[in-house]
């Protein structure tokens, strides 16, 4: 019998790199339809499924900011990544059957719908798939912190980051044969040590209004399953 899921609502933070596969650049149509049937499976489990997703396959905010470009322009323009990231997500995800809704929080309704905080809560009890964009709407805050904000609004029990790593190291897995993956860790640890989970206000979101955050590898098949349904595959950053 298929494990029981662990989690009722979950926020799944995908990053936009993640999409581009290895063309370097853009959406990479075999990564979307991965993603797509893995939370397609774990929609039919019965989990409210919310989404983030970044936007640096497209267009990276800060890369343009340090080579002389306006922070805040450099942002807004990652933001309509994540809105062109979105839109190919409910593509993928409704060509199999998955209902979904994209909330933007920059107005743009004749592409998506505004981000209204009871409307998003409404469409995940009628379980579909609400995908954020355009970030929090501001510039100088990342996915990661939209993605702590939405997760607290909606009331999500987890936030899932999905990365390229299979969890937090004590040091660069890719550079050091010796890395040692934490299980688990707790938000000091995480700001304390500067770990690479996410950005500081992104973690201090999320140690403030006690949500955990799970981070792991979101290139092996089914983990994302996997982890809904509580195997201990990546790190749990929480109190
Ligand atoms: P319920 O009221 O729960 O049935 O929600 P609903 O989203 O099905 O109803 P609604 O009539 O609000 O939306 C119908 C369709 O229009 C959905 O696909 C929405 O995503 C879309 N939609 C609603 N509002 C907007 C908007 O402001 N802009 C855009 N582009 N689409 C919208």
């Amino acid at each position: 019998m298929a494990a029981a899921p662990r989690y009722k609502r979950i926020l799944l933070k995908l990053s936009g790199e993640a999409l581009q596969g290895t063309q370097g650049y853009g959406v990479d149509g075999e990564v979307l339809r991965g993603i797509s049937e893995e939370v397609k499976e774990v929609v039919g489990l019965g989990v409210e499924v919310a989404l983030v997703i970044g936007g640096g396959n497209i267009f990276r905010g800060l890369s343009a900011a340090a080579s002389g470009m306006d922070r805040a322009s450099a942002d807004y323009m990652g933001m309509l990544a994540t809105v062109m990231n979105s839109l190919a997500l409910q593509d993928a995800l409704e060509q199999r059957g998955v209902y979904t809704r994209v909330m933007s929080a920059i107005e743009m309704k004749e592409i998506a719908e505004p981000y209204i905080r009871r409307r998003a809560t409404r469409h995940l009890e009628k379980g579909r798939v609400v995908i954020f964009a355009a970030g929090t709407g501001n510039p100088y805050f990342t996915t990661d912190t939209a993605a702590a904000l939405r997760a607290m609004e909606v009331h999500a029990d987890v936030l899932m980051k999905a990365t390229k790593v299979d969890g937090v190291y004590d040091k660069d897995p890719h550079k050091h044969s010796d890395a040692v993956r934490y299980t688990r860790l707790t938000y000091l640890d995480v700001l304390a040590r500067g770990l690479n989970v996410m950005d500081s206000t992104a973690i201090s979101l999320c140690k403030e209004n006690s949500l955990p955050i799970l981070v792991f590898n979101m290139l092996g098949r089914d983990n994302i399953r996997r982890v809904v349904c509580g195997e201990e595959l990546g790190t749990l950053v929480c109190a």
